[in-house]
């Protein structure tokens, strides 16, 4: 398979959009991200990457993050994790407080803001915010073999400045006792985490450890692998999570930097951004880009 022609045409495709969707508004530093960039790259299983595009310019990871911090936290308490949030898909936006109430603060998967904030939460137990990223950093660099990998202290400003959203999530969180520390604190670690700046070239190399091919790097056992691409499949994408199994056939986990991970399990790790997102907060060139990926390739976990 000429995977390398491949991404050249469909890097090429996308140069000829005008139609691309709206970079993130809420989050100002992330508004002022030029939407005409696009990038796309794929480690196979023979550890072999390649790429077309933007592959090498870094952006916000956002939620993409939010993959790392479970493997951490499944890491740090195994299946105790599952007692403070769910594994079930929210159906409504990855921002919502309404499932909150009637679940009582156990928010209903860790890729929505809700469930992630009670994950980074939970990795905090025992260590301080500034310790607890050091861990997110490194397990994300030893992932992708790149000591660069950095924080975007610009971006972790501009959230916090203005994440009243995930304030109220956090507080309502912790009127329910699910929150162990103070909501700036837990805040403070997600909003860092979110702000990792990362290029699609590393990003698909960090996300090598959830291919689960022999060949690859492995941080975490094959079975906790398979749990987490589930999750990717049915919550990673928030409410178009069903759209995006629909159409690409992976799991893959979406963050308003405009940057998508995907995974062909035993076959490759596949990073793809462009900042301008679709209705539900998703890479709009970047979903449409893994769809080409997907048939062009044949890979998909349906067959
Ligand atoms: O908490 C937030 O709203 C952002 N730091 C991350 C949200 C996000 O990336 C949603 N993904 N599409």
């Amino acid at each position: 398979m000429d995977l390398r022609g491949i991404l050249d045409e469909i890097a090429a495709e996308m140069a000829t959009r005008s139609e691309r969707g709206a970079p993130a508004s809420y989050i100002p530093e992330l508004a002022r991200v030029d939407p005409g960039q696009f990038g796309i790259a794929v480690v196979t299983a023979d550890g072999r990457d390649h790429a077309a595009g933007d592959a090498d310019a870094a952006f916000s990871i956002q939620s993409v993050s939010k993959v790392f911090t479970l493997a951490l936290a499944l890491g740090k308490l195994g299946d105790r994790l599952w007692t403070r949030v769910g594994r079930e898909p929210s159906g409504l936006a990855f921002n919502s407080i309404l499932q909150l109430e009637h679940e009582k603060g156990r928010p209903r998967n860790p890729f929505i803001n809700s469930g992630a904030i009670v994950t980074t939460d939970a990795i905090l137990e025992g260590s301080t915010p500034r310790e607890t990223l050091g861990a997110i950093l490194r397990f994300i660099r030893e992932a992708a073999e790149d000591d660069a990998i950095h924080i975007d202290k610009a971006v972790a400003r501009s959230e916090t400045a203005h994440g009243h959203g995930n304030f109220a999530l956090a507080h309502y969180i912790k009127a329910h006792g699910n929150l162990r520390h103070a909501p700036e604190l837990t805040l403070g670690t997600y909003f860092h985490q979110c702000a990792i700046a990362m290029s699609c070239r590393q990003l698909a190399r960090a996300g090598r450890f959830l291919v689960n091919a022999p060949t690859l790097p492995r941080l975490v056992s094959a079975e906790r692998v398979r749990r987490i691409n589930a999750l990717m499949m049915t919550c990673g994408h928030y409410d178009g999570s069903g759209e995006f199994a629909f159409r690409v056939g992976l799991p893959g986990k979406s963050g308003v930097g405009g940057g998508i991970l995907a995974v062909a399990p035993g076959k490759a790790a596949i990073a793809v951004w462009s900042p301008g997102l679709n209705a539900r907060g998703n890479s709009a060139l970047g979903t449409e880009a893994m769809e080409m990926l997907a048939r062009r390739t044949g890979w998909s976990v349906f067959g």
